[in-house]
Order: structure tokens, then C-alpha cells, then sequence
């Protein structure tokens, strides 16, 4: 049985867990982790990094667990009063396709509409096309391609958008 719940600072180390194990199977340079290296993959899986992030007013992180474990997250990010961005979204390699990409989506969703934003926007990179797929399928619509330093390197990404 799979849940979606907001992650709390008790998820800390599951959500560590989760991130060495998605970094590994995922590796330098997969779809949807421009920017990661090893470093910067110690920085993120780290109790001080998450802890704070769970603290922060202007974000909200989801988690899917299955058996007790996270498969999975989304977070979403405050850019203003009307508008959230769909900050992240990665779910296990060994577990995509499945639907579990989707519930965090409609949780995230669901939330922000709690917030009253009455917009969500994403940005992935344009070859991402599973992920911009994803999205399309999801109810987003393309508003703009853009260019954007991630880590010292320039990418080109695709911002989405949804009415809420
Ligand atoms: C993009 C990503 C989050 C999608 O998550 P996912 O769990 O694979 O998504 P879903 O399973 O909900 O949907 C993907 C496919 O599974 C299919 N699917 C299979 N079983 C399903 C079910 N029971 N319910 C819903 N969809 C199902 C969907 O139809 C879809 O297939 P399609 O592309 O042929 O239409 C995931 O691929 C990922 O983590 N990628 C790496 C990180 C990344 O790129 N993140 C986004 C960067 S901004």
C-alpha cells in the first residue's frame, strides 16, 4: 500500500535514505538532476539541510512511503501570493511509471490549493521529455522556454503552468 503524507522533521533520516538511494540509482547526469554531484548530494542528504527546509514558512514537502519506506517526494515553493512553484519532484527510478508521480503531484496540488495559491508553476529542462510529458498529461500547460544557470552551467528549461 502506497501513501502520500506532508513530511514532518520525524521523516528527517527516511528522507536521507531516500535520496542517497534515488542518487544512486538515478547517477550524475540523469533526466532531472542537472546540477547534482556528489557533493552537492552530501549537502542535500544531510539532517542540517532537511531539517531546515521542513522548517521553512515558505515551503511544504510531500513524501510517498511504501512498506515504511519513501519512494518518492514533492515539494512546493511560495513565489507570492497567487503562485506556488512545484519546487521538486523525484521518485525512485525502480518505482516510476506506476502512478506514484502522479498521487505526489495531486497532493501537491491539492495543497496548494489549500493555500490558496490560484497558479502552480514548474520548470524542467527541455530535454527532460519524460518529465515535460509528465506534466502536459497532468493538466500543465507550456508558458515559456528560458535559459537558466544551474551549478555553473547553463540550461535550457521549459516553464509549465496550472490554473488552480
Ligand atoms: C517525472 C517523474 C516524477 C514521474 O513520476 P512517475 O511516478 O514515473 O509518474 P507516473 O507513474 O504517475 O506517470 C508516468 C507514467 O506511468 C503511467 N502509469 C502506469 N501505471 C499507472 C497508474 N497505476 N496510475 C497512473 N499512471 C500510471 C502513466 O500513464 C505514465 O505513462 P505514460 O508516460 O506512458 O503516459 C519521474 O519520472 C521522476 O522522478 N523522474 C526523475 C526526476 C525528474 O525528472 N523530476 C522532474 C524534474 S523537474
Amino acid at each position: 500500500m502506497m501513501t502520500v503524507k506532508e513530511a514532518e522533521q520525524k521523516d528527517v533520516e527516511s528522507l536521507i535514505e531516500f535520496l542517497r538511494k534515488a542518487w544512486k540509482e538515478a547517477g550524475p547526469g540523469a533526466l532531472g538532476w542537472t546540477g547534482a554531484t556528489e557533493e552537492t548530494m552530501r549537502h542535500i542528504a544531510s539532517h542540517g539541510f532537511l531539517s531546515n527546509l521542513l522548517d521553512r514558512d515558505d515551503t511544504r514537502v510531500f513524501i510517498a512511503l511504501n512498506e515504511g519506506q519513501v519512494v518518492g517526494f514533492s515539494s512546493n515553493t511560495r513565489l507570492g501570493d497567487e503562485l506556488v512553484e512545484l519546487s521538486g519532484i523525484i521518485v525512485l527510478e525502480s518505482m516510476t511509471g506506476v502512478g506514484i508521480g502522479r498521487r505526489l503531484l495531486e497532493h501537491s496540488i491539492e495543497a496548494a490549493k489549500g493555500d490558496r495559491y490560484t497558479g502552480m508553476m514548474v520548470k524542467t529542462e527541455s530535454f527532460n521529455e519524460r518529465a515535460v510529458n509528465f506534466y502536459l498529461r497532468n493538466g500543465f500547460r507550456r508558458e515559456a522556454t528560458i535559459e537558466e544557470e544551474v551549478e555553473g552551467s547553463n540550461v535550457e528549461l521549459v516553464k509549465l503552468v496550472l490554473p488552480l
